[in-house]
């Protein structure tokens, strides 16, 4: 017999290799390739009946003769979900859903199923139709679109699909499926892309939606090559920490809208509720105000993120001084100390000072230099900066307060988040936007005290 065709996939970045390595040539990480057996021979996955009879070649079109068939939107009855969508979902489109075990996807989607008023194909490959039974019950006992179908061989969901004809098919996961044509085993690299570009197939040329759920790994991201979340439209991502009863719905990746939306839910006994008005995660935790902890508005990447910096100033014990910070660089927080040394008239240079940026997360952005400024000075004099007063500014060595990018974007995130007030640069070009929250403008340190500290 004929030696099947091999190729080898890295399991942490999806590059493949003709032969067998130790190290991966893309990633550089060691140990990661797996042989896996391709089978090409008859490939065929979703065909579709029209398609496979008159067989359409793409020819080039001038721009303005491309047809704009009107983005009708899907709207799926959750505000917040259709919000980071960019208005709701296109058709035609695969949106990629990853978040960790447990924090709630399955019961993201089959909520959204249950309430959708189109005919849904809810596809599991996890659990059982009596499982998924008890949990819509628990969230809406009362549908009539929603059918569920668990199975996992490709060829069938998409059999059964040519019977139903739904509006819109979910995938609950894309890592428990495998199409006849692959050999290798369920939730390997080589089965994911295939069972993907089929999925595709089917989207693109019937203009059903499709959303994929995927598992994510320790590291934190979607497990499979990164492919796929190169092949998908939308990726969202459903964080949060398991133990609070708080998610966060972000969108990775749009191709129909913008990135900077984020949906908030909380987790009841009945399933996810949408929370309209962030504010309130806030002032649940707002009970007690501690001197030493300030609010930065940053960007990660292109996403905005609230961070909170928590400083200790206290005197020296040893003759001298410690300075640490974790997440935080240590020789900007150096320089800062040397700025409210000298420009504002702190002595701060007999104290031990220690910074720690929540979360266990890394931050390098200078707009959050004010903020470490503010929760130092919090600190040291022993007053506490109000819980809904956020910052986002750069400092100078000359202790003048400087703009920092995209601020519009902090400032809009600030105030979806609740906060009150926001603490910039004088300098910062501000768009004619009416912003409900308050917004204080400051050009030196010494401004910055006097408003936070009086
Ligand atoms: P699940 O959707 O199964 O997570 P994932 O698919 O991301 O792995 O979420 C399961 C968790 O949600 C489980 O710990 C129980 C909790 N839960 C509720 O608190 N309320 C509910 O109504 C439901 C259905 C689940
Ligand atoms: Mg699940």
């Amino acid at each position: 017999m004929a030696k099947p065709k091999t190729s080898f996939y890295c399991q942490n970045c999806g590059a493949q290799h003709s032969k067998w390595q130790g190290q991966c040539n893309s990633c550089k990480e060691w140990n990661t390739l797996v042989e896996e057996v391709l089978e090409k021979a008859d490939k065929q996955g979703w065909k579709s009946p029209a398609t496979a009879a008159v067989k359409k070649i793409a020819k080039p079109l001038r721009i303005s003769e491309i047809e704009t068939s009107r983005e009708e939107r899907l709207n799926t009855n959750n505000q917040e979900l259709d919000r980071v969508l960019g208005g709701g979902i296109v058709p035609g489109s695969l949106t990629l859903l990853g978040g960790e075990p447990g924090i709630g996807k399955s019961t993201l989607l089959l909520q959204i199923s249950l309430n959708l008023n189109y005919k849904t194909l809810y596809v599991s490959g996890e659990e059982s139709q009596q499982q998924i039974k008890m949990r819509a019950q628990r969230i809406n006992p009362e549908s009539n679109n929603c059918f569920i179908l668990t199975e996992t061989k490709t060829q069938n969901i998409f059999s059964q699909i040519e019977k139903l004809e739904p509006e819109i098919v979910i995938i609950d996961s894309i890592q428990t499926l495998h199409s006849d044509y692959i050999e290798s085993g369920p939730g390997s690299i080589s089965q994911i892309r295939e069972c993907t570009a089929e999925l595709i197939k089917f989207a693109k040329e019937t203009a059903t939606p499709v959303i994929l759920i995927g598992h994510i790994t320790k590291e934190g991201s979607i497990a499979g090559p990164k492919v796929l979340e190169h092949m998908v439209d939308t990726v969202l991502q459903f964080e949060g920490d398991r133990n609070h009863v708080y998610r966060i719905l972000r969108a990775n990746k749009n191709r129909f809208g913008s990135t900077n939306e984020l949906g908030i839910y909380e987790m009841q006994g009945n399933g996810l509720r949408e929370v309209s008005n962030p504010s309130e995660i806030l002032i649940s935790k707002n009970d007690e105000e501690l001197s030493g902890t300030a609010i930065a508005a940053t960007l990660e990447g292109m996403r905005p993120l609230m961070i909170e910096i928590q400083a200790l100033v206290s005197s020296a014990v040893y003759g001298t001084p410690q300075r640490s910070a974790t997440g935080y660089n240590a020789k900007r927080l150096n320089m800062l100390l040397a700025v409210l040394e000298k420009r504002a008239g702190f002595r701060l240079g007999a104290k031990d000072v220690f910074l720690n940026i929540t979360g266990g997360i890394s931050v390098d952005d200078p707009a959050l230099d004010l903020a470490v400024v503010a929760a130092i000075l919090s600190s040291n004099e022993d007053i506490a900066v109000p819980k809904d007063i956020c910052l986002a500014a750069e400092v100078g060595l000359a202790g003048e307060v400087r703009p920092v990018t995209r601020i519009e974007q902090r400032i809009l995130e600030a105030e979806k988040l609740g906060f009150s007030t926001i603490v910039v640069s004088t300098q910062s070009k501000l768009p004619k936007n009416n912003f409900i929250i308050k917004i204080q403008r400051v050009s030196k340190i010494e401004d910055v005290v006097s408003f936070l500290f009086g």
